[in-house]
């Protein structure tokens, strides 16, 4: 973690009136005033509340906000869930050669055929990992897979005059929250499903909530528990036979990928987090890229434009009928797929299935370490995270997780997932990823053991942890609801100067 923690001013504290950093080249062109270029009407009247520094000045204060930033390239990133691992430099290079950056979107098939090859390429690779037998690249994060999935559902049920009558989602009570958000913003009413004692799909309590009202499951597999769910297969069989479809959650396949094709489990279709397992940058709010795949009785529906290869060309189709249309503008975040495309071709068939089972390996490795001081919500092999509970130290020291994760910041590490999947109480989720080393997750293993030595010996210096970060404990609820994204403050101009301000 960056320890950098002595404080230094904002870069409008450092402005000086008349400072600057660059010159711009001279004008070329005849001048003419601005406002007979852009309407009076639109010109301030006053100039922008900007910074007033050299260059060396603002090289300094951006390198050192980066080293305050906490990312996959400088520490452990366990965040359950999310799959933080690493980038791969390749697809970076990849991702940048002109060829692709800078394509635009609305130039001729015939000038966009490399580009629609890897999309295409990556298709036919989707498909082969998935199973299934056709995929769309067009939408732009799981969340918006989940929605597009339940979008073809729908249409579906309608295409067969079932559309009126379906119209509850089943949820699993440790699903995502996006999952029943995606199920009630495509107008469906949600009801949970119980999970069972050994973390799978309660399959007595699926029968009772099915019905022909009932038109789809969204499955998470392996589940926001760490678990393989072996009732999924059980569970796509009693939803076929009520004549409803199941949609698997693909967040977690970092887990099954090379090792388990969805489809063959039973599952309609599915969406898949490139920006998780194909390796494409996650987790600081950049673009994703959440492919569909799905089964053939949902391919009529899926979004166009669809990428094709006809005649010894790649083409863009709008030729289907029953197409629900489009749901992103153009055909997805296209660096993304080109990320992905890279990182499956690096690894190249047979290899890819290392992935999932490094990720197994070290979510189990970590596990033996630490369960005896953070016992696992359910006793089992987990899969490529493990969901532990930290409830002992709460009841006994009132330590919470949230000190736990608070803490693991002093000793250099990213937190854990915190309190989900909702159904664990004092959760922490931890996800390796098969990217760490075992020396790295030991490391981290050590740590999490010291921070229950500590919780049970000096609870104090827990509750107020951290205690080596830039900030201490923010309120988070606060900075949620009250987002202050720019300077409020003010920028001092020449005539108004005061005399302290270098
Ligand atoms: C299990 C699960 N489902 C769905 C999602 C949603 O994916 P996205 O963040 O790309 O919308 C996530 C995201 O972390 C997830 O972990």
């Amino acid at each position: 973690m960056g320890r950098l923690s002595v404080d230094f001013p904002l870069i409008f504290e450092r402005s000086v009136p008349g400072r600057w950093g660059v010159r711009p080249p001279g004008c070329d062109v005849p001048r003419r005033p601005l406002a007979e270029l852009l309407g009076a009407e639109n010109l301030r009247a006053e100039p922008p509340q900007l910074p007033e520094v050299s260059e060396l000045e603002t090289v300094r204060h951006y390198t050192r906000l980066s080293q305050r930033n906490y990312g996959i390239d400088i520490g452990f990133y366990p965040l359950g869930s999310c799959t933080m691992k690493y980038n791969p430099r390749i697809n970076e290079k990849v991702a940048s050669l002109p060829g692709f950056t800078h394509a635009h979107p609305l130039q001729p098939e015939s000038l966009s055929q490399g580009a629609l090859q890897l999309m295409y390429e990556l298709q036919e690779d989707l498909k082969a990992i998935t199973g299934f037998d056709a995929v769309s690249l067009q939408n732009v994060a799981g969340a918006h897979g989940e929605l597009l999935c339940l979008m073809l559902i729908k249409a579906y049920h309608e295409s067969r005059g079932e559309g009126d009558k379906r119209k509850v989602v089943l949820v699993p009570d440790s699903a995502h929250g996006t999952n029943p958000a995606s199920a009630a913003l495509c107008g469906y009413t949600v009801r949970s499903v119980p999970t069972d004692s050994q973390g799978n799909t309660d399959l007595a309590a699926l029968e009772a909530a099915l019905s022909d009202e009932v038109a789809a499951m969204m499955l998470t597999n392996p589940s926001t528990l760490g678990l393989f769910d072996q009732n999924a297969p059980r569970a796509c069989e009693m939803l076929h036979n009520a004549g409803a479809l199941v949609f698997l959650d693909g967040a977690n396949m970092n887990a099954l990928v090379g090792v388990v094709r969805p489809a063959d489990i039973g599952f309609d279709c599915m969406h898949l987090n490139l920006h998780k397992t194909f390796s494409t940058p996650h987790g600081g709010g950049g673009p994703g890229a959440g492919a569909v795949a799905v089964a053939r009785h949902l391919e009529p529906f899926l979004p166009v434009p669809r990428v094709v290869y006809r005649e010894g060309r790649y083409a863009l189709d709008y030729d289907y009928p029953q197409s629900i249309g489009r749901v992103h503008a153009f055909y997805g975040n296209f660096l993304n797929l080109v990320r992905a495309y890279a990182y499956i071709r690096a690894y190249g068939g047979k290899e890819l299935r290392h992935i999932a089972e490094f990720a197994v390996l070290n979510a189990n490795y970590l596990l033996t370490r630490i369960r005896h001081a953070f016992p696992p919500a359910v006793d089992r092999l987990c899969m490529h995270e493990c969901v532990v509970t930290a409830q002992h130290y709460k009841q006994h020291y009132g330590v919470r997780a949230f000190d736990i994760a608070k803490r693991l910041l002093d000793y250099g590490f990213h937190s854990p997932t915190m309190y989900f999947p909702l159904i664990v109480p004092e959760c922490l989720m931890i996800e390796p990823t098969e990217t760490e080393s075992k020396q790295t997750v030991d490391m981290f293993a050590n740590a999490l053991l010291e921070i229950a030595r500590e919780a049970m010996e000096q609870p104090e210096l827990l509750k107020n942890a951290p205690h080596s970060t830039p900030v201490r404990r923010l309120d988070e609820a606060g900075a949620a609801k009250n987002l202050v994204l720019r300077w409020q403050g003010k920028v001092f101009y020449p005539s108004e100067v005061p005399a302290c301000a270098c």
